[in-house]
């Protein structure tokens, strides 16, 4: 296991901020996991985060306490049939490099969800989702240490699945450290094109394929989402915010293009990006800490931005966004504090 003291964690958040952690760990089999939790180091150092790559995180400065990472990174095919495949794979595998393999194989279900940032245990931590899929949809269930090193096995509906949601952000955060993920992929794929203008983009190379909506859908983050390794951010920064029905119709009134989502019954997702956009936010700058110039729901480090320049940032927005248009958007990204 790697273990060092005061460690930089620069290269273990997008956002870019030069932090320290008191302890960092990074543990190769659940062996080692195991006995790490067992040896009373987390109870000493009195608190704990476990990072994937960091894409979803925001320090507002030094951690003083264990920061923890996993390296299982083992791929294994654990069941078969003729239709589906189950695929078991390991916390630390980085996310993209498993839908690749999945494309590669002909597996279908994670192709919408391609050249998202992260790892594999984040994936099932905070339901990402793209273009009309998230990975709840494949997730069959979820392999978890528990901080008394024993095991146990979430099926899917056991997890608390919402949007960008689940148990382990919530009932059960920071109580268990996911392991493993098991996935369910189709070997036929469906085509899920439905989103902007995916199909329009998929469909001018001919007949979809896992391959063609994995290049379409990486092309159109790429046209609007900025790269970390450039401009430090952590991809949306809010999520988009769940309103009543008759809120948004009266908002219609005034804003007659404010596009939205059903959201159950009686309810409308409206995207944080366009309100922010909408309020003049895109493009501008408070001290170090930015609204990106081609998505608004992107918030970047323009350079040497602390912490706390960004969340400050973030609540002039979200004051903003209340007194134009009566709605309280949420940070999808986790301040650590
Ligand atoms: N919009 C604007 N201005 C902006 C940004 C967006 O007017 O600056 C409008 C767009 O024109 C569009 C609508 O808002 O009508 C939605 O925009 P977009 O399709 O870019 O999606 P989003 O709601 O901004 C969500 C996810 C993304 C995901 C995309 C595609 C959340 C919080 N974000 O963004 O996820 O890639 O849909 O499915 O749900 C992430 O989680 O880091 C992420 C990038």
């Amino acid at each position: 296991m790697k273990r060092y003291d005061n460690y930089s964690l620069s290269a273990h958040n997008t956002f870019g901020m030069d932090v320290r952690a008191a302890l960092f760990v990074e543990y190769e089999t659940e062996d080692e996991l195991r006995r790490f939790l067992q040896s009373g180091d987390l109870a000493r150092h009195g608190r704990h985060l476990h990072i994937g790559s960091g894409s979803n995180l925001l320090f507002a400065g030094d951690y003083d306490g264990v920061v923890m990472h996993s390296a299982l990174r083992d791929l294994e095919v654990v069941a078969e049939d003729d239709s589906h495949i189950e695929v078991r794979v390991g916390a630390g595998y980085v996310w993209d490099d498993f839908v690749a393999y999945c494309v590669a194989h002909g597996w279908g279900g994670v192709e919408n969800l391609s050249a998202i940032p992260g790892e594999v245990g984040a994936s099932a931590v905070q339901n990402i989702g793209a273009y009309g899929v998230e990975v709840r949809d494949v997730i069959v269930r979820v392999e978890a240490m528990a901080l008394d090193g024993t095991m146990h096995v979430f099926a899917n509906a056991e997890c608390g699945y919402g949007y960008r949601d689940s148990v382990f952000k919530r009932g059960l955060r920071g109580q268990y450290i996911i392991t493993h993920v098991v996935y369910r992929l189709d070997k036929t794929p469906t085509f899920r094109l439905d989103y902007g203008d995916l199909r329009a983009r998929v469909e001018a190379g001919g007949t979809p394929t896992l391959e063609a909506v994995r290049g379409a859908v990486a092309a159109i983050r790429d046209s609007k989402l900025p790269d970390p390794k450039v401009l430090g951010n952590a991809g949306s920064f809010f999520t988009n915010p769940i309103v009543t029905r008759s809120h948004y119709e009266r908002l219609k009134e005034t804003y007659p293009d404010m596009p939205s989502y059903p959201a159950g019954e009686d309810l409308v997702k409206v995207p944080a990006g366009w309100l922010i956009d909408h309020a003049g936010w895109k493009g501008k700058a408070l001290g170090r800490a930015a609204v990106h110039d081609r998505q608004a729901l992107v918030l970047v480090n323009l350079g040497g931005a602390t912490g706390k320049e960004v969340m400050a940032l973030a609540e002039r927005i979200g004051e903003d966004i209340y007194n134009n248009y009566g709605i309280r958007i949420t940070p999808e990204v986790n301040f650590i504090l």
